[in-house]
């Protein structure tokens, strides 16, 4: 069991945020990780699209003997996780309901924002979870149809990322926490919190990376001496993109990408 790989997909680099926090804490798991950069952007897709793009990605990842699937994209949690849950007889992991029981369990939120995709945010997944979960919960939601393409280009930290964060930031009310609820957002983590300062920012991909290190990941115990560094493999379904410059400065190092047809 602990040898297998966890395999780990999203439309393009925004996974990697994801990605980045799961090294971090659990170094010496092996990552498959499926860019479905052909299909990006997911955020304008329909609900069966997006559910038809999952499964084609997770059957692609099962030939991989993964023993866990992480769905590193919040368009295709908030569309797609409950249906593929009930298909595949594997572990598959989406960044929203851990998410909510982070902030259930650690956190006294009475005003939270979140910002995501159009598809993520018609959904109303993270707003049905959190009032679900928590009482008295104020929820207000901001699509950013922008933001994805514009962390592809790598357009992040940029004067045209202040521009598009404030537009999209303006009519927040005062809160407490905001959930990037899409993966790619994290990209603009410095730029947000420039505009929105003493508000708590949510990164999912640090909570995801806690919860499989707790609940999934039993060679965690295995001491540091006896493990082995395994080489990740990364595999897009289409290479005409930024993925590689944006890649190598998320992970800080050059990534091999294989391009794959599925
Ligand atoms: N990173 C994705 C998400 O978390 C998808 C963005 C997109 O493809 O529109 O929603």
């Amino acid at each position: 069991m602990e040898d297998r790989p966890i395999g780990m997909f999203d439309s393009g680099v925004g996974g990697l945020t994801v990605y980045k926090e799961i090294k971090e804490k659990l170094p010496y798991e092996k990552i498959i990780y499926l860019g479905d950069t052909k299909e990006f952007p997911y955020g304008s897709k329909s609900k069966q699209s997006i559910i038809d793009l999952s499964k084609k990605n997770i059957e692609y990842l099962l030939r991989f003997n993964v023993k866990a699937i992480i769905i590193a994209c919040g368009t295709a949690t908030s569309q797609a996780l409950d249906e593929v849950k009930s298909m595949y007889d594997i572990p598959i992991i989406g960044i929203i309901e851990p998410t909510v029981n982070y902030i259930k369990e650690n956190k006294k939120y009475k005003d939270i924002g979140i910002i995501a995709t159009r598809g993520t945010i018609r959904s109303n997944t993270w707003e049905k979870e959190l009032k679900s979960k928590i009482q008295d919960i104020k929820v207000y939601n901001k699509e950013c149809p922008l933001l994805a393409p514009m962390a592809e280009e790598g357009w992040t930290q940029n004067e045209i990322a202040t521009l598009t964060i404030k537009e999209y930031l303006k009519d927040f009310p005062k809160l407490d926490a905001l959930i990037l609820g899409c993966t790619h957002y994290p990209l603009f983590e410095n730029t947000i919190k420039k505009e929105l300062k003493n508000v708590e920012i949510i990164n999912t991909g640090k909570i995801i990376a806690d919860f499989l290190s707790k609940n999934l990941c039993s060679n965690k115990n295995i001491k540091k001496e006896e493990q082995v560094k395994k080489i990740d493999e990364i595999y897009l379904t289409d290479t005409e993109c930024n993925f590689v410059n944006v890649a190598n400065n998320i992970l800080n190092s050059k990534v091999n990408i294989k391009h794959v047809k599925i």
